[in-house]
């Protein structure tokens, strides 16, 4: 057996139960592994709410978490490549918030011994969605770069990509993350009223702007972009109504080898940081929950698993 945090309903953090489940054998092209962390995501809290979905409950229990650092413990049908009891990480098929998920094996790299498995767990979600929203805007050297909700798991990759690939980025946070955005290089303005208006005194000009806040900013990014193809969000459902892009992974997805090909360097040898405010057992996930809810935090939470 193991166990796993499923909800049986949509709602509240609440609903989330750690309970004994059997445990599952993985399918073609999957391996399964033994959890030693969870990420948690803003999309986990939403799924759980209901959001996305018609009616009170799923079909049946439905497991939590995408992002997950572990060791192989069974590889399924066809797979190849991978070894049992390979530390990895990347992104659950079933549930990371468990002590045994499944996952693709494409959706799996390599953990370097350098790289603890706390911070293996915070990267996935937030490293692909950054580097994927700055490819499609097409981000290079001496461009600008403006990311709303910079100091969010997100906004934080995005922010220290960009300067590794040789962009200015201006971001907005509140004012106590101001200190930390400055030592990674990034221009921080306040968000709320009159933030156009900081913008345009912080910088020249704006190039492109990546929205990660989803808090009613494409109207004043496309003016500072001088155009909606400039711009891209992740967060704002009313996307359309500006005739900016929303990127939601599907499609657009980009290869883990591809995005870690990239980060793991820049991680390596400091360039890039991605910090985690907050670590939990797994039997306090919905307080985790609760965090990610709140909004407010620098960087990524954490469940600590195995
Ligand atoms: N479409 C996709 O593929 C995709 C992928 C990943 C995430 N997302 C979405 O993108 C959003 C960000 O994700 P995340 O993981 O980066 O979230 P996160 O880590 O929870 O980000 C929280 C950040 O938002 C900032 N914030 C709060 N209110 C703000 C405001 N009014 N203006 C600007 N910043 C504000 C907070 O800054 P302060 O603490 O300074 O207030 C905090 O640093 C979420 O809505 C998430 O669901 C979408």
């Amino acid at each position: 057996m193991s166990k796993a945090v499923r909800f049986s309903r949509f709602g509240g953090p609440e609903v989330l139960v750690l309970e004994d489940v059997p445990t599952a054998e993985p399918g073609k092209g999957q391996v399964r592994l033994a959890v030693a962390t969870a990420g948690v995501n803003p999309i986990d809290w939403k799924i759980r709410s209901g959001l996305f979905a018609s009616g009170d409950a799923p079909a049946e229990p439905q497991g939590t978490g995408i992002d997950v650092a572990g060791t192989i413990d069974s590889l399924g049908p066809g797979v190849q490549g991978w070894r049992v009891g390979q530390p990895v990480f990347g992104k659950a098929a079933t549930g990371a918030a468990a002590t045994h998920t499944l996952a693709d094996s494409a959706k799996l790299v390599a953990k370097p011994e350098w790289l603890a498995f706390p911070q293996a767990a915070a990267l996935p979600v937030a490293a692909e969605t950054a580097y994927r929203t700055l490819r499609l805007l097409g981000v290079r050297a001496g461009q600008t770069l403006l990311v709303h909700a910079v100091a969010g798991g997100v906004g934080l990759v995005a922010a220290q990509l960009a300067r590794a690939w040789g962009a200015n980025v201006v971001g907005t946070a509140s004012p106590g993350r101001h200190a930390f955005l400055r030592e990674l290089g990034v221009r921080p303005v306040s968000y709320g009223e009159g933030v156009e208006q900081r913008v345009r005194e912080a910088v020249e000009s704006v190039d492109a702007v990546l929205d990660a806040s989803g808090r009613g900013v494409l109207g004043m990014s496309v003016e500072l972009a001088g155009s909606p193809d400039r711009v891209i969000t992740i967060a704002d459902p009313d996307a359309a109504a500006h005739g900016v892009r929303f990127s939601g992974g599907g499609a657009d997805e980009v290869a883990m080898s591809e995005v870690f090909a990239e980060v793991l360097p820049l991680l390596e040898r400091g360039a890039l940081r991605l910090p985690i405010e907050q670590t939990f057992p797994l039997e306090r996930i919905a307080d985790a929950h609760r965090l990610s809810e709140f909004g407010h935090l620098t960087g990524k939470i954490v469940l600590e698993v195995g």
